[in-house]
């Protein structure tokens, strides 16, 4: 099995629950479960461990677990929207210490607060050893999408001393799910600082902007969480490649494996010093229409996908320095862009290392192989990552990823990240493989 030599101890998924290692490399090569198969196995856990209920989700129009399999209900929307003037035009209450308060995202001092408030509350890995850092810029830049609202950008504070306690947010996209394209919020950044937890804080928050939402005629949403929920529409898993195995080891995030030794492990994750596809650059803004003709024709093989016009390309992968990052090539005789592929930056806190502070990860984004073959193309991504000092490369098994994460030595991580739709129906759990939606 490629990537044997190490068990990755993965950070970021909010719920991992760090299997052995005779376990992680079992369930690498056990004949893949189907997603339905899945879920129903963690309905079944989730029931005999007491029955856990869901006070807050079994009130919401979501996929309920009671009526998975029914295949007699309809896909789509589970709720009609009401007209606007329905919608309850005063915040939520919330508990008399906190008031609401709007971040505005173009404010230094607002996107301080949060970032400091996310830093130090955000999600961390099951053991406690790592947590996602934001950077300020990644933050600005992925709430700030064409056509945002600033309204959707939701902190609550303490009346008291204006201090920044939570923070949930949405911005707009079009989602197509099968041949349905629906406005949609894309959900994130749900935080409650650590002293504020288990108090029924989170639900409040995700009904005042869901109130928010409703009162700009939008009725779906779409979000990720490393804890089960109803229903998930898919249930992913993070792989991890090792670009600096020394550190990764030396901070926790991966074991040396079994029989192996530092150096030949070092040896085993070497990378070329440069990409190997003739016509692999970065891209730029001349490049954006080609790319998002790239993008649309491939996005469009899958059940549910981004639909992606030139101002959302242009937002969400023209490279930024530290955020994004987004290659292509182009065809040194045709010079047509044939391929693109893109990563995006998100550190985490290291916590309690003597040596090491931050973990620089790269993301696996959104790719698209019409002529070099994936495989080769991610390589070129992993060079690039590498020669730019990121100490791991992330990606999930979404769209085609399969085909290229075991050659290319990327080993299973230890949590799932599953995929929800708000108020929107799906008659069946989708493969990882069917999804063409990266959150961040
Ligand atoms: C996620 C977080 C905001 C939840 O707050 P909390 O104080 O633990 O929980 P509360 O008592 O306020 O609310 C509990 C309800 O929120 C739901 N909930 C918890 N995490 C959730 C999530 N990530 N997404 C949606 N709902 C969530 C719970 O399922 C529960 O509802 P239920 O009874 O219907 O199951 C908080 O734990 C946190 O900030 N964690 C670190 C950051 C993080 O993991 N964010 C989520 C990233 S996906």
């Amino acid at each position: 099995m490629v990537g044997s030599s190490e068990e990755n101890n993965p950070n970021g998924n909010p719920d991992p629950n760090p299997p052995s290692e005779a376990a992680a490399e079992a369930e690498a090569e056990a004949p893949p479960e189907s997603s339905i198969e899945a879920l129903a196995r963690k309905v079944q856990e989730t029931l005999s461990l007491g029955g856990k209920r869901h006070r807050f989700w079994e009130t919401q129009p979501v996929g309920q677990f009671k009526d998975l399999g029914d295949s007699s209900l309809p896909e789509g929307p589970i709720e009609p929207p009401t007209p606007i003037s329905e919608v309850k035009p005063e915040p939520y209450n919330l508990p008399a210490p906190y008031e609401w308060t709007t971040c505005d995202m173009e404010d230094e001092r607002t996107c301080d607060e949060v970032y400091a408030l996310l830093t130090n509350n955000y999600v961390e890995d099951d053991e406690n050893m790592f947590r996602f850092n934001y950077s300020k810029d990644f933050l600005q830049w992925a709430l700030r999408p064409p056509g945002y609202y600033r309204a959707w950008h939701i902190g609550v504070r303490v009346k008291a001393t204006k201090k920044l306690v939570a923070f949930i947010t949405g911005v707009p996209a079009r989602i197509r799910v099968r041949s349905d394209v629906v406005r949609m919020a894309e959900i994130n950044f749900l935080c409650v600082h650590k002293k504020l937890r288990s108090k029924r804080l989170a639900p409040v928050m995700i009904k005042e902007v869901t109130r928010r939402v409703h009162l700009e005629n939008v009725w779906q949403a779409a979000y990720t969480a490393g804890v089960v929920l109803p229903t998930p529409i898919t249930t992913c898993r993070y792989w991890h490649r090792s670009l600096n195995p020394k550190k990764l080891i030396d901070v926790g995030f991966s074991r040396l494996g079994a029989r192996m030794t530092m150096s030949r492990t070092i040896r085993l994750y070497k990378l070329p010093d440069s990409p190997a596809t003739p016509g692999f650059r970065r891209m730029e803004l001349r490049d954006v229409a080609a790319v998002t003709r790239l993008l649309r024709d491939y996005l469009a093989q899958f059940a549910v996908a981004p639909d992606l016009d030139e101002a959302d390309v242009e937002h969400w992968l023209l490279p930024r320095d530290d955020v994004v990052d987004s290659y292509l090539v182009e065809s040194p005789e045709t010079h047509e862009i044939t391929d693109f592929c893109s990563f995006y930056t998100l550190p985490s806190s290291i916590l309690n290392n003597q040596n090491y502070t931050v973990l620089k990860a790269a993301y696996s984004y959104y790719n698209v192989a019409t002529k070099t073959p994936l495989l080769q193309l991610t390589n070129d991504a992993l060079i690039v990552a590498k020669r730019k000092d990121y100490d791991v490369f992330n990606a999930l098994d979404v769209m085609h990823n399969e085909s290229f994460l075991k050659d290319l030595k990327f080993g299973p991580g230890d949590g799932q990240l599953h995929y929800y739709l708000y108020n929107y129906r799906l008659r069946n759990p989708l493969r990882p493989a069917e999804l063409g939606l990266v959150l961040l």
